[in-house]
């Protein structure tokens, strides 16, 4: 019997029955099949493959054709997962560009969601994609593509003034016509806050255990990573024997809500 493909909808009535979504960074076929025998919900083709695949020390060398390979790899390798590509650096400086790129992910590389960094200053796009039928998820808090202007990888909305904006761009995102959020490295109580307003689902990284689900990037969470993994996430792969054990060890613990704990939630 063949799998029921998961979509934005199948995604927002777990929201509503309480179910915790587990997500995780993919990019290739492999690893694609892998993750969706396992249970995995959602497979962010993240551009965090810069980082990961490529060796760069960011996301900002990434480019919107490397995206659509990527996206190509992982949505001919699963089954029910649903496949949400990246829009990487520089591909939303427009929402003319980013409709043209979002179509480039959706056509080439067969993703069903874009994703798109950023929060204000992206309403306009997000409103033009999804008028198009194009469903989008928004990432707020840590904004990797941005990390030359934020000067580092550092935790976002602990002052009061940045904690606002977040509150505030996620309800726009939402009130744009956005379907799923990202929220990077922001404080649990912030994330908490902003996953039991919003009626779309929140997914978290770095943002403890009240999101409705959670994502890790695959090298970290297999223990793949050779530079030190962050602190918000886990070596699985630790006390299983293979592959397949440690994903379906991270998808029990995302739905147990055992994961993140309270030593994986830096603030
Ligand atoms: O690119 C990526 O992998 C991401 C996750 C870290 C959320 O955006």
């Amino acid at each position: 019997m063949s799998a029921v493909p998961i979509s934005v909808t199948t995604l927002a009535a777990m929201k509503s029955r309480g179910e915790r979504i587990a997500c995780l960074t993919c990019y290739d076929a492999s690893f694609a099949h892998l993750l969706d025998a396992a249970g995995v919900d959602l497979l962010l083709v993240g551009d965090s493959l810069g980082m990961v695949l490529q060796g760069h020390a960011t996301t900002v060398p990434v480019t919107v054709e490397q995206m659509a390979y990527h996206a190509g790899c992982v949505s001919r390798g699963r089954e029910r997962a649903l496949v949400v590509a990246d829009l990487p650096f520089l591909a939303c400086a427009t929402p003319e560009r980013a409709l043209d790129n979002a179509a480039r992910l959706m056509q080439e590389g067969g993703a069903q969601v874009v994703k798109l960094e950023g929060g204000a200053t992206m309403l306009e796009t997000v409103r033009r994609l999804t008028d198009q039928g194009i469903p989008v998820c928004a990432h707020l808090g840590l904004l990797p593509q941005s990390v030359h202007r934020i000067g580092g990888y550092r935790f976002q909305g602990r002052d009061h003034a940045s904690s606002e904006a977040i509150r505030h761009d996620a309800l726009a995102m939402q009130d744009a016509g956005a379907s799923l959020l990202v929220l990077e490295c922001v404080p649990a109580t912030l994330a908490t806050e902003v996953s039991v307003t919003l009626t779309i689902p929140v997914i978290g990284i770095g943002a403890g255990a009240g999101c409705d689900g959670q994502v890790l990037v695959l090298h970290d969470m297999l223990g793949l990573n050779p530079s030190r993994p962050p602190s918000f996430s886990r070596d699985f792969m630790s006390g299983h024997d293979s592959i397949a054990a440690a994903i379906a060890a991270y998808v029990e613990a995302v739905r147990t809500g055992s994961f993140p704990a309270v030593n994986e939630t830096p603030y």
